[in-house]
């Protein structure tokens, strides 16, 4: 299978048009779909029309897909979570919920977060809407050999609702907090496809730097978000309807914006794939 590839951004970031992905690609196409990715932390996939199923089936040819229940299902296939502009805090104050507002990378608070998402473009505004990307790769090369000495070998502790937490989250049933997971991951990883580091950072659940008090991890965890999401390492993605955007948490945070105009609707389906412990 041929497919065209076009650079989006200047350090991240491709699309690639000319495939169908209602039939999966041969091994040889997949393979090279995946060092388009690797190569550039986003791959964008144009043009596509997914029913809940085949989007799936077509994700797991990256990873195999898990299921998470903190976000609404299609009741076509589990795997398939709703990402919407209709999203309300049902079991909280029942206000309009932006799923992803501010900078994080997905599922740190698991012991092995997944490694990819896909999101699917249903339904994309006609304006806004976008989704931001920060290259982690590229934050954590920049930094002095002073503070890469100084944070290698870090360890983090990341919850599901961290008291640093800048995003409202959906309100969850009082059994599944008590039994959300926590993590301790390193500052610093090394992706396990590519063996490059980077600065593993979400400021949505890092709660505190192991053996530093909470003023000094304060600190340092603001300096370190503040140096990762500077404009420089930064590629946002403007949705065409039938794009499939998939990125990798092991190297990339990333943003939802819900700045389109009122009454317009935003619908995506989103994948998550497994990934392994951060080391
Ligand atoms: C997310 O953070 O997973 C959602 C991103 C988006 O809706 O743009």
């Amino acid at each position: 299978m041929n497919f065209q590839t076009e650079r989006l951004g200047p350090h991240m970031a491709a699309a690639v048009s000319g495939i169908d992905l209602n039939r999966l690609p041969d091994a040889p196409t997949q393979a090279a779909l995946t060092r388009v990715l690797h190569d550039n932390l986003v791959l964008c996939i144009r043009g596509q029309a997914l029913a809940p199923v085949p989007f799936r089936d077509a994700m797991a040819q990256f990873g195999v897909p898990v299921l998470r229940k903190q976000l609404a299902q299609t009741p076509e296939c589990a795997e398939v979570n709703i990402i919407s502009s209709e999203d309300r805090d049902v079991l909280g104050d029942g206000k309009r919920l932006v799923n992803g507002a501010n900078w994080h990378t997905d599922d740190s608070f698991m012991r092995e977060p997944c490694s990819l998402t896909m999101l699917y473009g249903v339904v994309v505004p006609s304006v806004g809407g976008d989704t931001q990307f920060t290259n982690m790769y590229a934050a954590y090369a920049d930094l002095s050999s002073e503070m890469k000495a100084r944070i290698d070998g870090m360890q983090v502790i990341h919850k599901y609702s961290s008291s640093r937490k800048l995003s409202r989250i959906s309100t969850r049933p009082a059994a599944e907090m008590a039994a959300m997971p926590e993590a301790t991951h390193p500052l610093v990883r090394t992706h396990p496809e590519t063996g490059r580091k980077s600065l593993y950072l979400n400021p949505n659940r890092m709660e505190q730097v192991v053996g530093l008090d909470r003023a000094e991890s304060d600190r340092l965890l603001d300096m370190l978000i503040a140096h990762a999401t500077q404009p420089r390492y930064e590629y946002r993605h403007s949705w065409r309807q039938g794009d499939i955007v998939i990125w990798d948490n092991r190297c990339t945070m990333h943003k939802a914006n819900a700045d389109y105009p009122d009454g317009e609707r935003r619908l995506m389906h989103r994948v998550i794939v497994a990934g392994t412990a951060p080391y």
